[in-house]
């Protein structure tokens, strides 16, 4: 073996030399000052592209959902969350620990949520339930498998949820994928929420950062919340740069990692220990059973790491690809190779 192909997950990716010179090339000054001319640029160009007033840098996409939770709710509050969503499980309890909530997880539909459910699951005023006040949801759905959230539904949600009083937070980690696969500007996807976090260390190949939109009046207490999470930044305008970089850069590309995504899971569905649907596969996340291999997902993943392709275990029979900027086709190429030996 004399190649490593790392799909793991889209947050592997390093940045590139011509990133790296933006990097190096960022005029910066002291951010908790709210000095640095590259961070405050690049909130503004946030703002814009997600079309909401203000933006905030953070240094990871949970805090920009830690905030966005802590913004929205006080202790004792209850928040409405797919049960499968980033927020709910991979984010170490924090929303109970850092803002006292509890969740309310709902099954959802390879991550997508129904109005329906949401509306049943939402508490009537009486002093001892605990209220209702914020539904997150996540665009694309990671554990879903890199779904869209059909715009569809998530205004059907949002016009449930103002008549209602309920806030609306979006994880959209992953919202340039949703965007660039669908067509749909990030805009209208962010439109019915309150807040929208998204990440530029994801798809879009910066080394760290993430940003949390919102509107001007939430816009102190956002920045009082980061402070408090001890997420204020100094000299951050080098990260920014890259963040400028990437999303000049690295947003219409996204469309070859969807194509490469769909070629792998195209193969995939031909060997005889795999089980996976391409249709399911909209973006750059493909996730596919091997229960009808003769390995579990450890040992296949010690099995293909033997062979140059890294993946992960995701689940007792689940395996989890990602592609991404450093994967080229050629590569993708050379990892079916790769799946044909293993469950072939
Ligand atoms: C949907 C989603 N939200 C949030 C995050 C958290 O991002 P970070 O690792 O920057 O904290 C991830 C990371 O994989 C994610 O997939």
């Amino acid at each position: 073996m004399n190649f490593q192909i790392d799909l793991r997950s889209d947050t592997v990716t390093r940045p590139s030399p011509a990133m790296r010179k933006a990097m190096a090339r960022a005029d910066v000054g002291d951010d908790v000052f709210g000095e640095d001319p590259t961070v405050n640029r690049l909130q503004e160009r946030a703002a814009e592209r997600m079309g909401k007033e203000a933006a905030l840098f953070v240094p990871s996409g949970i805090m920009a959902n830690q905030l966005a939770v802590r913004l929205l709710t006080h202790p004792g509050d209850e928040v409405i969350i797919e049960a499968q969503a980033h927020i709910f499980h991979y984010e170490a309890g924090a929303g109970a620990a850092l803002s006292g909530i509890q969740f309310y997880p709902l099954p959802g539909h390879r991550g997508i949520l129904e109005a329906v459910l949401v509306a049943d699951a939402i508490r009537t005023d009486e002093y001892y339930l605990p209220p209702t006040r914020l539904i997150c949801l996540e665009n694309t759905h990671n554990r879903g498998g890199g779904t869209i959230y059909p715009l569809k539904k998530i205004r059907a949600i949002a016009r449930m949820a103002r008549e209602r009083g309920v806030a609306m937070h979006l994880d959209g980690a992953r919202i340039f994928n949703a965007s660039v696969a669908s067509g749909i500007s990030p805009e209208a996807y962010a439109r019915p929420f309150d807040t929208v976090s998204f990440c530029l260390s994801k798809g879009l190949g910066a080394p760290v950062g993430s940003l949390i939109c919102t509107s001007r009046d939430r816009f102190p207490l956002l920045r009082r919340l980061r402070r408090m999470f001890g997420g204020g930044m100094r000299q951050a305008g080098i990260l920014a740069a890259a963040g400028i970089y990437a999303m000049d850069h690295n947003v219409k590309r996204l469309a070859e990692d969807h194509a490469n995504a769909k070629k792998l899971a195209t193969a995939l569905a031909e060997l005889p220990g795999v089980s996976i649907n391409p249709d399911h596969v909209e973006t750059n996340i493909v996730i596919f059973d091997i229960s009808r291999s003769r390995y579990s997902p450890p040992q296949a993943v010690e099995a293909l790491k033997k062979k140059g392709v890294l993946v992960v275990p995701f689940g007792k029979t689940l395996l989890r690809a990602v592609t991404h900027l450093d994967v080229s086709a050629k590569d993708i190429a050379k990892s079916i190779e790769v799946f044909r030996k293993i469950f072939g």
